[in-house]
């Protein structure tokens, strides 16, 4: 196993927000995250990229226990979190948003990285000159994954990369998503659109009031009839 959360529990003053959120990651795997508003999923993000503390529990990424290390360090184990809305830079240009991604390495090195994600996302090199606050919705996504992307992600955390575009831009994320994980980047994707987490993940987690209430392998959850009724629509 690449990753584990075990047994975590996370406090927000004194309403629990995860109890005893246990999961894992195999290398080159994607795992899904679904659930309602509020039951915990950006929590778990933010958990495992050292922007939350746990209460307590355990986790583990590359045979090492990260769970007191401060996010910088996180970061720099190749943990890289795509928050929600993409934390882009608004008033620097794509360019300049990208090369924040690789500010952890140098060089000619990252320079290639530039021209593979500029042939992945084309539009990103037409608008490079362009400020982040003028892209669209899905061209800001886009941009939010190209820069993590472009800090060599040994584990890549997605939160709602979807929310908000339509159902074309959400199609083209999905495509890229999944030519993400074909580049044996694993990643754990938090997502609304149940439908398309189970369509792109090989295991998820359904999350409800932070707890876990279902984890399986994606073909059984999509035969199962709470996952059925409750989050793809009957
Ligand atoms: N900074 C905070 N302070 C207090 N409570 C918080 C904070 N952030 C989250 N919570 C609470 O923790 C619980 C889990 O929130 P979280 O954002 O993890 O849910 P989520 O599954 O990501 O929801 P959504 O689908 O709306 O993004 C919620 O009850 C929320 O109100
Ligand atoms: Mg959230």
């Amino acid at each position: 196993m690449l990753f584990q959360m075990k047994n975590i529990n996370v406090l927000y003053d004194k309403v629990q927000a995860l109890i005893d959120i246990s999961l894992g990651v195999e290398r080159e795997s994607i795992v899904a995250l679904i659930g309602a508003n509020g039951a915990g999923k950006t929590t778990i993000l933010r958990t495992i990229s050292g922007l939350k503390r746990a209460a307590d529990g355990e986790i583990w990424f590359e045979g090492q226990e990260i769970e007191k290390k401060p996010a910088h360090e996180i970061v720099r184990l190749g943990i890289i979190h795509v928050a929600e809305g993409g934390n882009l830079f608004p008033y620097l240009s794509v360019l300049d948003n990208l090369k924040m991604g690789m500010y952890l390495r140098k060089g000619k090195e990252a320079r290639g990285d530039l021209d593979i994600v500029y042939q992945k996302f084309p539009i990103l090199k037409e608008r490079s000159s362009q400020l982040a606050e003028t892209l669209s919705g899905g061209e800001k996504q886009m941009l939010a994954i190209a820069r993590a992307l472009m800090a060599k992600p040994k584990l890549l955390l997605l939160d709602e990369p979807t929310l908000g575009l339509s159902p074309m831009m959400t199609l083209e994320i999905g495509k890229i998503i999944s030519e993400i994980h074909q580049m044996g980047i694993p990643i754990i994707l938090v997502e609304q659109n149940a439908r398309l987490a189970l369509k792109l993940a090989q295991r998820a987690y359904v999350l409800e009031t932070g707890r876990i209430v279902l984890e399986d392998r994606v073909e059984h959850l999509l035969d199962n009839k709470h996952v059925k009724e409750a989050y793809l629509g009957g």
